[in-house]
């Protein structure tokens, strides 16, 4: 359902000048009450402002609708205890399985308080005795985690309870059962969840993905050139991250966790307890977004963009979160989402198909529902669905003659993905780089463009995917450089962006520059952060990116929205990509912001005293007030190097730590 325009106050009269495209006014405020059209029922009051809008929601494809169990931020579960949780196979039960769990505990104990040996050495000794119990009696794993976790304070009592049967402690069986636990993956999980281990990183695996294409690349590959004067619209939005937990009034500031949730902390359960900030009915910095604030972003969107009219979004490109947006965004334009690593259960965990049983299609559920929600919203066609159920919620579309959307799941390569460390030596475990690169070759055969789209980005500052399928990935961008129009991700919140260069990168200059990554600003504040969404002008017939608009809400105005219901949350034009970074730099009116110009603007940030780096670093947190600031030497070399790494070995090889989020306040 579109959003009445009589709801909508708008500021601000003068539209931002824009060359080729028309945009709406240059700021945007919701309305104070909650747009009640937005869903067709509630299970409370929608116009009141005390707590938020409890929607009734319905699932089409399961027929059913959300209980109110589920929509009250005070009795949402935090566990699953309903569907089945599914183990390696068991070999013993009762008393021999006790047994072993007995000797199990017994030798761990003796690696933890063994002198002499090195931290790492304990940790990969003690999974290798762990692995023992998964492969014979894997049930008992979540017992063994929690109690081990809870003995040597490897987290607090709640963060041990991961462990449990309801939650992760099964997957944590599979893992140990069938990773190679003493060897390369151990050592690998060692080092990425077991911080007083100190293992150091395995060396990166060796992978040539020239196996992949049976074709080289053609000498005379060139992109396209872009004419630049026929523009239409993409809308990119990224982590909306909707909290249905959020309690306006809660505790806003907590000490760890996610913030504006009834009951964290504990000591805020009881009657009388007054919170330090009280949770904002539009959202804070330290919280996910509440119904309140995702309502005023898909309400200022069509106007601020000017697609409320006849001039509709050509498509929109979600990194992450699906949701019931499309019908209000571009009722009549494709919505192309990419799954992110909050969009399963349990978070951020994928299994690959090399598993056996039932185990190969644990995750199937999601796959299947989200390709049948997808359909039955008419997201994508049916073809479209049947990749997305086969590759992990992953699929290509053919969007225009000219250009082809290819979406990944690359959760399957984010470092808390747990199942990415079995047979981690081989970075392709899952398949999925194959699935791109064949896409990549169609597209290549056919004279077609092609979008890549994905939730999990393959570089920046290196710390969120592992190094070898991005090292894969990166290889792939090269040899398809000339196909490839557009690298789209989201993931980390912030306003980012990567080049591409050819040969991996060993010679980094304008010349070798190939492709770009955008990397969404997210709708949440979570966290320090403002809200924010971007607009490409894109060419229609090439499909390069010519220019962007950024906009941002301000969220340390929320506050002060409490003491009344006139107004809710502004956004407002942030701004635009070319103008901000393209000042020194000659670059034809109509030609796209391509890599060679993003290089050049990374040349200017090394020789401007850090100036463009402060207004990059400004926009990477929607300007604002409470994020990291980028002056020293050191940052703004961080800063620069992170925008040239792709992939994550050329990162962590090349870049200092440290600088890559905003968040740190
Ligand atoms: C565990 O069992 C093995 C084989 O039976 C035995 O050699 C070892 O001493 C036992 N370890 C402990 C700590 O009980
Ligand atoms: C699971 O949820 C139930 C009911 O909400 C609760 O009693 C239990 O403590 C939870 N377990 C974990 C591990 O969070
Ligand atoms: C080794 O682990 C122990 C126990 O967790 C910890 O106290 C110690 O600081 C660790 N050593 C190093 C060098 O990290
Ligand atoms: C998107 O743009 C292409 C190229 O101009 C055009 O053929 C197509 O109809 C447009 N689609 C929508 C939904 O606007
Ligand atoms: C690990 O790799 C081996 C060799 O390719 C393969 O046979 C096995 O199925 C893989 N195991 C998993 C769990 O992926
Ligand atoms: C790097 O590329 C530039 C431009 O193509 C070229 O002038 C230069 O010689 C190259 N440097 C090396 C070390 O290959
Ligand atoms: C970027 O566009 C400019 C201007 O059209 C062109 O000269 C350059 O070759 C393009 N770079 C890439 C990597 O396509
Ligand atoms: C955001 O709001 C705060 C508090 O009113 C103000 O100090 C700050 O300047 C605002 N930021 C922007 C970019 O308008
Ligand atoms: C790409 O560069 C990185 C960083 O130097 C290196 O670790 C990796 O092995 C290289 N990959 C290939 C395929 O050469």
């Amino acid at each position: 359902m579109r959003v009445p325009v009589a709801f909508a106050a708008i500021v601000g009269i003068s539209a931002v000048a824009a060359d080729q495209v028309s945009l709406g006014p240059s700021a945007f405020t919701a309305p104070g009450i909650f747009p009640t059209s937005l869903f067709s029922s509630y299970y409370n009051d929608p116009t009141q402002t005390a707590s938020q809008v409890q929607p009734v929601i319905t699932d089409g494809v399961l027929e059913s609708t959300y209980p109110l169990d589920l929509t009250d931020p005070d009795t949402i579960s935090n566990n699953d205890t309903v569907d089945p949780h599914y183990y390696p196979t068991v070999h013993l039960k009762g008393e021999t399985a006790q047994k072993l769990y007995d000797n199990v505990t017994a030798e761990i104990e003796g690696i933890i308080t063994a002198q002499g040996t090195s931290n790492c050495t304990k940790c990969i000794q003690g999974l290798t005795s762990a692995s023992r119990l998964a492969k014979e009696a894997p049930q008992l794993i979540p017992q063994l985690l929690t109690t081990l976790c809870n003995r040597y304070s490897f987290a607090s009592r709640a963060g041990c309870n991961v462990y449990d049967e309801n939650a992760q402690g099964p997957f944590y069986a599979q893992v140990l059962a069938y990773a190679d636990v003493s060897g390369y993956d151990g050592q690998y999980l060692c080092q990425n969840f077991i911080r007083q281990s100190q293992c150091s990183r395995p060396p990166l695996p060796k992978f040539d993905a020239s196996q992949f294409w049976t074709k080289p690349k053609p000498t005379d590959a060139k992109p396209p050139v872009p004419k630049g004067t026929d523009r239409v619209k993409v809308l990119h939005m990224s982590d909306f991250h909707v909290d249905p937990r959020y309690a306006t009034g809660s505790e806003a500031n907590c000490n760890s966790g996610l913030c504006c949730r009834r009951g964290n902390p504990v000591a805020s359960l009881p009657e009388g307890f007054t919170p330090s900030v009280p949770a904002p009915r539009f959202g804070y910095f330290r919280c996910d977004t509440p119904w309140a604030l995702g309502a005023a972003a898909v309400q200022a969107i069509p106007v601020l963009t000017g697609t409320e009219g006849y001039d509709q979004f050509n498509m929109t490109i979600f990194t992450a979160l699906y949701d019931l947006w499309k019908e209000t965004l571009n009722p009549t334009s494709p919505l192309y989402a990419a799954i992110g690593n909050h969009d399963s259960y349990q978070q951020a965990f994928d299994s690959p198909n090399t598993l056996h049983g039932k185990l190969k299609k644990e995750f199937s559920w999601n796959y299947d529902h989200l390709a049948k929600l997808w359909q039955k919203e008419g997201w994508i066609d049916h073809h479209a669905a049947g990749l997305a159920r086969k590759h992990y919620g992953a699929y290509s579309i053919q969007h225009a003659p000219t250009l082809k959307i290819i979406t990944l799941n690359t959760d399957l390569w984010y470092r808390a993905n747990i199942f990415a460390y079995i047979n981690s030596t081989q970075s392709d475990n899952f398949g999925f780089l194959k699935f791109l690169a064949d896409e990549l070759q169609q597209c290549e055969d056919s004279g077609s463009r092609a979008y890549v789209v994905g939730h999990v980005l393959s570089g920046w500052d290196g710390t969120n995917p592992l190094p070898g399928p991005t090292d894969i990935f990166y290889q792939i961008v090269d040899r398809y450089s000339h196909v490839i129009a557009g690298l789209f991700w989201g993931h980390t919140h912030e306003d980012q962006n990567m080049i591409y260069y050819a040969n991996n990168g060993t010679n980094i200059s304008a010349e070798t520059a190939q492709n770009v990554g955008w990397i969404a600003p997210s709708i949440t504040p979570l966290t320090n952060l403002n809200s924010g969404f971007r607009l490409y002008e894109v060419d229609a017939e090439t499909w390069d990116i010519l220019d962007a608009h950024t906009w941002y809400s301000n969220v340390s105005t929320f506050a002060e929205l409490d003491s009344q219901i006139d107004v809710g949350a502004t956004y407002s034009y942030e701004y635009n990509t070319r103008q901000a970074y393209g000042g020194k730099i000659t670059w034809p009116e109509n030609a796209p912001l391509n890599a060679t110009w993003w290089h050049k603007v990374t040349e200017q940030m090394g020789s401007d005293n850090g100036a463009l780096v402060n207004l990059y670093n400004a926009h990477q947190g929607k300007q604002t007030t409470v994020g990291a600031k980028c002056t020293s030497a050191a940052c703004i070399d961080a800063k620069i190097c992170y925008m040239r790494s792709g992939s994550g070995p050329l990162a962590l090889q090349n870049c200092p730590k440290g600088f890559g989020s905003v968040q740190g306040g």
